[in-house]
């Protein structure tokens, strides 16, 4: 793809999309980045990614917005202060509608993106929604994009609260779960290394199986629990007690939370 991209905001989520474009055949000198932290613009300079300034998107065709929440407004004045009308513009940033853009910058095509950080290492679910604004050639283009750091999925805005409290935030929940895992076998006597190796191991490979299996969840976890075993023991726990309950109220909670954001 010889299109010219530029990336506002290169931190965790920027840089894990470069990463990922590299990796997957993108040519170095067509990725430019935006930052404001000196480190950040030193370490990719370093790597042969080319900084560019804020005012100079005279051959860009795509700019993506990667910056925290709180840093989009004052950054959309200034991009209103530049010529956009051939740049499709994608927007990582959570919780920001698609009209607080066009607001200041116009019926622009806006694609807003919700990414999450197993894109590092090409392995994340972007959900993906467009404006009207937005043509065919763009939505396929920003789906090759975005499917370079693994798959992508189209939605209505919204349901983007809650795309952003399951698979935006939802690495986090995983990781906690298997540092509880870990916490268990560890006051079991297991040593610390075997205890992160098997209960990552476990994660990883319930999660492919259940996504190659044709059988659905509730049939795979039959086939674990044998009547009166061990697993019954443990999910008769997790079901008289909150679980359910709780990962239900995390999920509104997040949602709230994007809501607010919004
Ligand atoms: N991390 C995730 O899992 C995840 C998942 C989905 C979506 N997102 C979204 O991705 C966005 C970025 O998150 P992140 O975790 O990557 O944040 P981050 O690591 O803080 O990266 C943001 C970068 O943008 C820079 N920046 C701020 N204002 C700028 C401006 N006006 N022009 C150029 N650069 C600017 C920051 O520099 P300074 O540090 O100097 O301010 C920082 O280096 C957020 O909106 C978040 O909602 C993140």
């Amino acid at each position: 793809m010889n299109k010219k991209i530029t990336v506002i905001g290169a931190g965790n989520m920027g840089q894990s999309l470069i990463r990922g474009w590299l990796s997957s055949g993108f040519k170095k000198n067509n990725i430019f980045f935006i930052d404001s932290d000196p480190t950040v613009v030193i370490s990719l300079n370093n790597q042969g990614i080319e900084s560019k300034d804020l005012f100079d998107f005279r051959d860009i065709d795509i700019i993506v917005i990667a910056v925290k929440p709180q840093a989009l407004d004052s950054l959309l004045v200034d991009l209103s202060l530049n010529s956009l009308e051939d740049t499709v513009l994608i927007s990582v940033v959570a919780g920001k509608k698609i009209k607080t853009y066009q607001d200041v910058l116009g019926n622009l095509p806006i694609i807003r993106a919700m990414p999450n950080t197993p894109a590092t290492i090409g392995k994340g679910v972007t959900a993906l929604c467009a404006s009207d604004e937005v043509n065919e050639e763009q939505k396929v283009l920003s789906q090759k994009l975005l499917e370079s750091v693994g798959s992508v999925i189209w939605f209505e805005e919204a349901m983007i609260d809650i795309v952003t409290a399951i698979s935006g935030s939802g690495p986090a929940y995983v990781f906690y779960f298997i540092e509880c895992l870990i916490g268990s076998a560890v006051q079991a006597g297991m040593k610390e290394d075997l205890a992160r190796e098997l209960a990552i191991m476990t994660v990883y490979g319930s999660a492919n199986y259940a996504l190659e299996s044709e059988q659905n969840l509730q049939e795979l976890r039959k086939r674990v629990t044998s009547p009166g075993g061990t697993t019954e023991a443990a999910l008769e726990v997790l079901t008289n007690g909150d679980f359910k309950d709780c990962i239900n109220l995390a999920i509104n909670q997040a949602k709230k939370r994007s809501e607010e954001l919004n």
